[in-house]
């Protein structure tokens, strides 16, 4: 069975982004790799309170500017909000804008969504393939400046492996 190092502040993100890419070997199904993909990132980090996906669902508003709401999807924490319009809080702007969102102090970032009062910074990767969107990667923490550009690199080398693995033909992109 695979074994996941402690968390760390500062982990190895090279071996990580490999450990991404051994672990969904062999399997593309997204619930599957998405669910896997949370636990890695959960449990080898220190200071987190939540890491999961949001995934790209039509828009339950017809007639927006946006075709497209994020749902929630796998993830671990505790319960959280379940769908997110496309340019609202740090993930719905993630979305909108498609590019990783770092918040040092969510209370500071206007229009921040409070799934858990113990979340003070957040890092949001949008995920791409092929030019189109299929959703989010969130990660939560309770401590201040939690992440570096340092982590926003090895974060998003991670999320590209899990892209690359990974089939997104069941759900539609934006
Ligand atoms: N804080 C996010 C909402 C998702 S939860 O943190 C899990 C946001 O502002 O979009």
């Amino acid at each position: 069975m695979f074994e996941t190092a402690a968390a760390t502040d500062r982990p190895d993100y090279s071996l990580l982004t490999q450990q991404v890419s051994s672990i969904l070997t062999g399997e593309t199904a997204l619930m599957t790799n998405a669910a896997q993909f949370s636990a890695l990132v959960y449990h080898s980090l220190s200071d987190l309170n939540w890491a999961g996906f949001y995934l790209c669902t039509p828009a339950a508003k017809a007639g927006g500017e946006f075709s497209h709401d994020l749902l929630l999807g796998p993830f671990q924490g505790k319960v959280a909000c379940v769908r997110i319009p496309f340019g609202r809080g740090v993930c719905g702007t993630t979305a909108s804008q498609r590019s990783t969102i770092l918040v040092p102090d969510v209370h500071a970032f206007p229009g921040h969504i409070a799934c858990d009062s113990a979340s003070n910074s957040e890092i949001v990767i949008p995920l791409i393939k092929d030019g189109k969107l299929y959703g989010v990667f969130d990660i939560d923490s309770p401590k201040l400046n939690r992440f570096t550009a340092e982590d926003q690199q090895g974060l998003e080398a991670m999320v590209a492996a899990f892209m690359q693995a990974t089939d997104f033909s069941q759900i539609s992109g934006a």
